[in-house]
């Protein structure tokens, strides 16, 4: 017992010793699949010896403050309760899963943005709440924070990081047309072969694919932007007592954490503080829910199919879960549904409904083939993992960018939500089921997801960590920050060049028709001799 003790003890300090520095992490997370994925990090971090606390508002649904967690939680009160906002967001799904995807592109961006402003007024309530509350700021600046983690999408974690002195971490996918990235962030994203955040693009463009992609540039530039920037900037001049705006301070990110990887991405430039760790939260399947795997195994050499819109979309118009399901029903696989609305009446047989499923468990195990998926980042990543083909009906949001991206690489068919018919799915998932490149493509995706050097849950941990030690990545940060955009692209130098050369020009012209007059002068002046 007491030899079982001692170990024990021994064991303990090992961790300690192994931690080397436990610091104290300040976490300013976002709603729905970011917390998701995020959380998978503070998990990590709080495994490690690290203290991690969540600055929360109380308004937040899905950060679960209320359960017993590792996390700490400070929660910041605002008077909205959990039901509005839920409602809130159950008005935009609905847009988002029956009206956006009949709109063009623009359109339903521009529906995104409504929806954005919209949550203007929230975020800025909360940041009001946190900033100018002098109890809750004193207590943070007292518990002395080694480092910030904080998810953009939501503004205000900057500005507090900013108060509080403290470096900070960005995590993200992307924002709107890159515009976060691009501008605070400083990343070079060149429009002839970078295709625009939620253009649907490739990286290997045609002409007019190109003059799409400029055109989507300058519309992300100047008309729809991720932020009321105007209202922000003010907001952080006024809180700050000094001039300054929303980029320049999420520009003071010593590194930038993308979700997503090369498996996923298509080759671009990028800066040596931005790290990509995509699919950090997926891990190896574990075994189903008895009933679960029956059910998967009776489908024998024909094996499943998974389905599922994410844990934001509920239920459907009654007409298209008819229509899905009579299209489920006419394949040999059994399908495992999630889904919470009325079951369709032209349900199959072969499929059942679930309340929930453990995606990762279902698309990690052997019997199954295909992943019909709205392309959440988190989703796909779990198809990556376990190298399943999907067949993509993206609805809104990062959705018809990541399901661009695995049709391009061949591991994905795109079936329109709006337009589709019961045949158009039926052919999809036969297509995905049947033919074999899609797997193949998608094993390919898969290795090169597992064939890192070092796991991105791992790469991400790290670099917090990095920051807690040396107070910052300076050494990372790129000069582009000081420069304005006449420097940074260099029209300064061609103009002077220009200039340049104008001049130089202008003189040899100017001696050339000098000599010639003379020349042609002492020419008639000889010829009269
Ligand atoms: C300010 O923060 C403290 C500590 O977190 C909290 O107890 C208090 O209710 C907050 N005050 C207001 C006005 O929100
Ligand atoms: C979804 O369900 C809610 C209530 O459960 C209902 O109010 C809403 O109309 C449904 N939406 C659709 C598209 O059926």
């Amino acid at each position: 017992m007491v030899r079982k003790w001692a170990l024990e003890i021994l064991l303990l300090q090992l961790c300690w010793a192994g931690c080397g520095l436990c610091g104290k992490v300040l976490v300013w997370p976002c709603e729905m699949s970011h917390w998701l994925n995020l959380k998978t990090v503070l998990e990590e971090l709080t495994e490690r010896g690290h203290e991690v606390t969540v600055l929360t508002s109380s308004q937040y649904f899905l950060v679960d403050y209320n359960k017993p967690s590792v996390l700490n939680f400070e929660v910041i009160h605002v008077p909205y309760d959990r039901e509005t906002a839920i409602n809130v967001v159950n008005e935009f799904l609905e847009v988002a899963v029956n009206v956006m995807p009949k709109l063009p592109l623009w359109q339903s961006a521009s529906e995104m943005q409504r929806f954005l402003l919209k949550a203007t007024e929230r975020f800025a309530l909360l940041c009001r709440n946190a900033v100018y509350n002098e109890s809750l700021m004193k207590k943070l600046q007292e518990s002395k924070y080694d480092v910030m983690v904080i998810d953009p999408v939501a503004p205000c974690g900057e500005l507090v990081a900013e108060l509080l002195q403290v470096p900070f971490v960005n995590t993200l996918r992307f924002s709107m047309g890159s515009t976060v990235e691009k501008y605070c962030g400083q990343l070079p994203i060149p429009p002839s072969y970078v295709p625009v955040a939620m253009g649907g693009l490739t990286d290997k463009m045609t002409f007019m694919e190109r003059v799409k992609n400029i055109m989507l540039t300058l519309f992300f530039e100047f008309f729809l932007q991720p932020y009321d920037f105007k209202f922000w900037d003010q907001f952080y001049s006024e809180v700050l007592g000094r001039p300054t705006t929303l980029c320049e301070t999420m520009g003071k990110a010593e590194i930038w954490l993308i979700r997503t990887y090369w498996d996923f991405e298509f080759p671009r430039p990028y800066l040596p503080n931005f790290e990509f760790v995509g699919g950090l939260h997926c891990k190896p399947a574990k075994p189903l829910p008895k009933e679960m795997e029956d059910f998967v195994q009776s489908s024998g050499e024909n094996g499943v199919v998974v389905f599922s819109l994410g844990s934001m979309v509920k239920n459907l118009t009654e007409e298209k879960a008819n229509l899905i399901a009579s299209a489920l029903a006419q394949i040999p696989q059994k399908v495992l549904w999630r889904y919470k609305g009325k079951k369709p009446d032209t349900l199959g047989s072969n499929t059942r409904l679930f309340d929930w499923i453990p995606q990762n468990d279902l698309l990690g195990h052997p019997k199954t083939k295909a992943f019909i998926t709205h392309g959440g980042t988190n989703g796909i990543y779990e198809a990556i993992y376990h190298g399943i083909p999907m067949v993509g009906v993206p609805m809104f949001a990062d959705q018809p960018d990541n399901i661009a991206h695995m049709k391009a690489k061949g591991a994905a068919v795109e079936v329109n939500m709006n337009t589709m018919t019961s045949a158009d799915l039926l052919s999809a998932l036969r297509d995905v089921i049947n033919d074999p490149s899609y797997k193949e493509n998608a094993m390919r995706l898969s290795r090169i997801h597992h064939d890192q050097p070092v796991k991105p849950l791992d790469r991400a941990v790290f670099w917090i960590e990095f920051v807690m030690r040396h107070k910052g990545a300076k050494h990372l940060r790129v000069a582009a920050h000081d420069l304005n955009w006449i420097q940074y692209h260099s029209l300064d130098v061609i103009g002077f060049l220009l200039a340049c050369l104008a001049t130089a020009i202008f003189f040899v012209t100017k001696c050339c028709l000098f000599s010639c007059k003379k020349f042609s002068k002492t020419g008639k002046k000889k010829k009269r001799e």
